[in-house]
């Protein structure tokens, strides 16, 4: 018999996913128009082959995708943004889509079988970081690509330090968001090479939110002969940064 607290959690969860999904396409609409949807459309253009997006939530990044020929999985552990993105894609006539609910830890499919990963804020909400950029790095193809557009910890200690107070209250609201992720230097030390990386503020998000990055990190074939090379240094990665200045 399930226990009276597992099933109060298991009610709050679904309660709070229902919200979240319900939501989320009319929360973040100011921002998508003030910057994330051309930042979607800049970092997706390179899109291409067999395409994996890993937590595609209610298909915000669809019109970017369904222009493809190749095969696109779309990866949703959560049920309820899993029926908001089955509904957009009924009104897509691409026949390659596929819904799926692997969460980015563990993904259902071969060895280099993937040309493109795609993860837009998501890796701020993967239970593990490092176990699922190994996966993205495991699935793709060597030369294959990881583009991605996250929100990352601050690189200003005042706010750092209010992300990490504020860290599990907006968890909890936030569908288990993090605020204090390194996430560029995650994907450096899980093999993949940085290529593309530009740093700019979230439009119209509180501080504790806006430092975002976007751009695109290789599978490279050197490192696919070598798997004992050591990963590119953070420093690495910060040399090739743009960093752009506040959007309007
Ligand atoms: C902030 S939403 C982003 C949705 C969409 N990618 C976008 O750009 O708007 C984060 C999504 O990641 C999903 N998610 C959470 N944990 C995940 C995991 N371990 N693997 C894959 N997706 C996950 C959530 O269910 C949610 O849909």
């Amino acid at each position: 018999m399930v226990k009276s607290n597992e099933r109060d959690a298991y009610v709050v969860q679904t309660v709070r996913s229902y919200l979240m999904a319900k939501s989320y396409d009319f929360l973040m609409r100011g921002t998508e128009q003030r910057c994330l949807d051309s930042w979607r459309q800049e970092v997706l253009a390179s899109a291409h082959g067999a395409i994996l997006e890993i937590g595609s939530g209610t298909g915000v990044n669809l019109p970017y995708l369904t222009t493809r020929n190749g095969p696109i999985y779309l990866c949703e552990p959560d049920k309820q943004m899993r029926k908001q993105l089955s509904r957009k894609i009924l009104k897509t006539n691409n026949l390659c889509l596929q819904v799926t609910p692997w969460a980015a830890e563990k993904i259902d499919l071969p060895d280099e079988s993937i040309d493109t990963v795609v993860s837009t804020l998501v890796l701020c909400s993967v239970k593990c970081l490092s176990t699922s950029l190994k996966e993205a790095y495991r699935l793709l193809r060597p030369g294959g690509t990881l583009i991605f557009m996250e929100h990352i910890a601050s690189d200003h200690p005042k706010t750092r330090l209010w992300q990490q107070r504020l860290e599990p209250l907006w968890g909890l609201c936030a569908g288990e968001c993090r605020l204090t992720r390194d996430t560029v230097i995650a994907i450096e030390e899980s093999g993949f090479q940085i290529e593309q990386l530009t740093e700019d503020k979230m439009c119209g998000a509180p501080e504790f939110v806006n430092r975002t990055v976007r751009g695109l990190a290789r599978k490279t074939l050197h490192r696919q002969c070598n798997p004992n090379a050591p990963a590119r240094s953070a420093g690495a990665a910060k040399r090739i940064w743009t960093i752009q200045g506040d959007c309007q």
